[in-house]
């Protein structure tokens, strides 16, 4: 039967034994297994449907357990590490043999991050292995900001969901890689490009086509709901001319009324682009489950965590 529960001592026992568990972090719920365990690691890609090719993120406690599963850090590695772990930052640098090619998907790079969750460090303080956790929905799905969301997403094959709340950032970590030294985006994430900028200079923007994607999550089609999702400028225009349909509308602030509307989620009444993304998978999740015919939604301002937000809603459209 599966628990969910705030007591990391089942977490701990299920992972040390090679079952998985949910464990909450900062961005989103995480599905995770004990990274040196190939049959914990196996589960992972079975439990998500995940494509093999597409490699894990690993989660270790603190920066100094970097040492033990990577080589050659570039310096603006350990600059960014310094400066923004724990925290929504994930980092590709070659890895050491210790971790397997079924954690890197045969490359020679892994994905890492130590996360910001009081519980979660816990639990990683408490363990002598980093562990796998990606993303802890279904393949190409809306990621999930509660412990609910996991449990509806995963009726069976998970025992624990370690229930820490409603995740604080709400989106995914930024993910960085590195071409020689120089450091290049990979993922929009839940910390800005700007403040990354700041830290460590000007970071080449190459968000993944899907011929050959360094990042190979990072093809089209993601986190997408099962209702048919459209994006479109004109939202009242939109409700106004289909009062026969049921349809969700999902807005930035609350600029305007949708009376005809079946349902409508503001992300953030004032505006605010932090409570936006906070808000902005649980909005999708709840719209999601009202048997809507569509959900209608439109770009956020192209600047900061509105970049994030709009590539999710991009690939979430995308076919
Ligand atoms: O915030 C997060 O990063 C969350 C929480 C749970 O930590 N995890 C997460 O995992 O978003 P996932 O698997 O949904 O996304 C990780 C991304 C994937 O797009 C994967 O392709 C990419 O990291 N990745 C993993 N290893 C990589 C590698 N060696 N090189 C390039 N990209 C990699
Ligand atoms: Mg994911």
């Amino acid at each position: 039967m599966q628990r969910i529960t705030t007591d990391i001592n089942l977490a701990i026992n299920s992972l040390k034994i090679g079952k998985l568990v949910a464990i909450p972090t900062e961005t989103v719920y995480g599905l995770a297994g004990d990274a040196l365990n190939e049959k914990a690691l196996e589960q992972i890609f079975t439990l998500k449907k995940r494509p093999k090719h597409n490699p894990l993120i690993l989660h270790i406690s603190s920066y100094e357990k970097l040492q033990e599963i990577t080589k050659n850090i570039p310096f603006k590695a350990k600059k960014l590490a310094k400066k923004f772990w724990p925290g929504p930052l994930t980092l590709v640098l070659e890895k050491k043999n210790e971790i397997s090619n079924t954690v890197s998907a045969g490359k020679s790079t892994i994905a890492v991050r130590v996360p910001n969750h009081p519980l979660t460090l816990k639990l990683l303080n408490s363990i002598d292995f980093p562990i796998a956790a990606p993303s802890a929905n279904p393949s190409g799905f809306i990621s999930p900001t509660s412990a609910t969301h996991v449990s509806n997403f995963f009726k069976d094959g998970l025992d624990v969901i370690l229930n820490g709340g409603l995740c604080s950032k709400g989106l995914e970590s930024t993910i960085i890689g590195f071409d020689d030294d120089n450091p290049i985006l990979y993922r929009h994430g839940a910390i800005p490009i700007s403040d990354l900028e700041d830290c460590i200079g000007t970071i080449r923007k190459k968000i993944k086509n899907d011929l050959n994607p360094n990042s190979p999550g990072m093809f089209s089609r993601h986190y997408s709901p099962r209702t048919p999702l459209i994006l479109i400028n004109n939202l009242s225009k939109y409700v106004y001319e289909n009062k026969h349909k049921k349809i969700g509308v999902l807005s930035f602030e609350k600029n305007e009324v949708f009376t005809l509307a079946t349902k409508h989620e503001i992300l953030s009444i004032n505006g605010d682009i932090d409570e936006a993304a906070k808000n902005f998978y649980s909005a999708l999740h709840s719209l999601d489950s009202k048997n809507l015919d569509i959900i209608i939604t439109t770009l956020l301002p192209e600047k900061g965590l509105g970049k994030t937000i709009n590539d999710r809603l991009k690939r979430a459209v995308a076919n």
